[in-house]
């Protein structure tokens, strides 16, 4: 057994002394160090040998593959350096070439927004959850207090989807607070949650506008929530995301599933001067719309007003880049254009 392990490591180094390219080489490997080959075969059929033979045969042979390896490792090392050599002198091969760059990816602006935005609230407890583009009339309009012909309608141009099977009008959703009303029907209170997601207006694009954009909701119920809870977590949230020293003005607003409702504004990033082109001189930029939950919106999921009562809020999300980043035209965020999303 021995003499024949020694037949092969000598006649093995032999051949590997021939070998001239890196494809003879793999298929010396193969012969010799592969599965198939005579070493593995003696290695593999070890435990059949008398007890007394075993661990000679094994110490040898198992040198006799360390030996072939390295042999190997030394070999392949001088072919590559041989082909760079000789590649390079028959001009097929510029090692002064600059390397190919790598494609690296991005975060959207607006993806990582709406992460800052959730980070925010998620450290004052609210989960974020997700909800259907496509919503009925109900969800988007009609539990919210809005049924078919009052006026507030006329906020939201509305881009509507032929009816269901079931004759129930379908749309793609204006604001993200038809999820407000299919959380409480799910869940009881206590409830804090923020749904970020697109939305969707039948409006003509240009500068401020595009027909799909992102909101963020909030809503907050339980016992004993009070407009200070309102104002105290927006007036946080406005300190996370605009630094700590930016002023904030609450306002009287109205929308139809709040009561009362206010608009939230903060101090202009630019300015506070006249004719700003942020702000146009007022100094303010609106960036929130909230509000107490209306008790009828409550008591339509089952909730009852008389215990439980809940704040919501909801923004547009673009406007917070095209603020920080003085981007002056929204339409930039979808016109998939490298050289303006490379920059973030
Ligand atoms: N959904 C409202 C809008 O689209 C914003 C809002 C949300 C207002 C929640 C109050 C409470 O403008």
């Amino acid at each position: 057994m021995l003499e024949l392990l020694n037949g092969l490591h000598a006649q093995a180094l032999d051949e590997l002394g021939k070998v001239s390219d890196l494809r003879e080489l793999e298929s010396w490997r193969v012969r010799h160090l592969g599965k198939k080959s005579d070493l593995t075969r003696i290695l593999r059929s070890l435990s059949a040998l008398p007890a007394e033979e075993r661990p000679v045969v094994g110490n040898r042979a198992n040198e006799v593959k360390r030996d072939l390896e390295a042999g190997l490792r030394d070999r392949e090392a001088i072919l590559r350096q041989d082909f760079l050599v000789s590649a390079s002198q028959s001009q097929r091969l510029d090692a002064t070439l600059p390397g190919r760059p790598f494609a690296y990816g991005g975060i959207h602006p607006v993806t990582q927004t709406i992460e800052d935005i959730c980070d925010v609230f998620g450290q004052m407890g609210f989960q974020t959850v997700e909800g259907p583009d496509v919503e009925t009339e109900y969800y988007n309009f009609e539990a919210l207090n809005i049924p078919q012909h009052h006026p507030a309608r006329d906020m939201f141009a509305t881009l509507w989807i032929e009816p269901d099977t079931a004759g129930e009008q379908i749309l793609l959703r204006t604001h993200t607070s038809p999820m407000q009303i299919r959380l409480m029907e799910e869940q009881s209170p206590p409830i804090r949650v923020i749904v970020p997601g697109r939305v969707y207006r039948y409006e003509a694009t240009d500068a401020t506008h595009e027909s799909m954009f992102h909101h963020v909701e909030g809503l907050a119920v339980d016992k004993n929530i009070t407009l200070a809870d309102l104002k105290g977590t927006l007036i946080e949230f406005c300190r996370c995301l605009f630094g700590e020293e930016r002023k904030v003005r609450f306002r009287c607003d109205y929308f139809p599933f709040v009561e009362p409702g206010a608009e939230i504004a903060i101090e202009c990033l630019a300015c506070t001067v006249d004719g700003c082109r942020l702000c146009g001189g007022s100094g303010w930029i609106e960036i929130l719309g909230a509000g107490m939950v209306h008790p009828d919106v409550l008591a339509r999921v089952g909730i009852n007003p008389e215990v439980y009562s809940g704040f919501a809020f909801g923004m547009g999300v673009e406007r917070l880049p095209m603020l920080r980043y003085g981007i002056d035209d929204i339409r930039l965020f979808y016109s998939n254009d490298l050289r303006f999303l490379r920059q973030f």
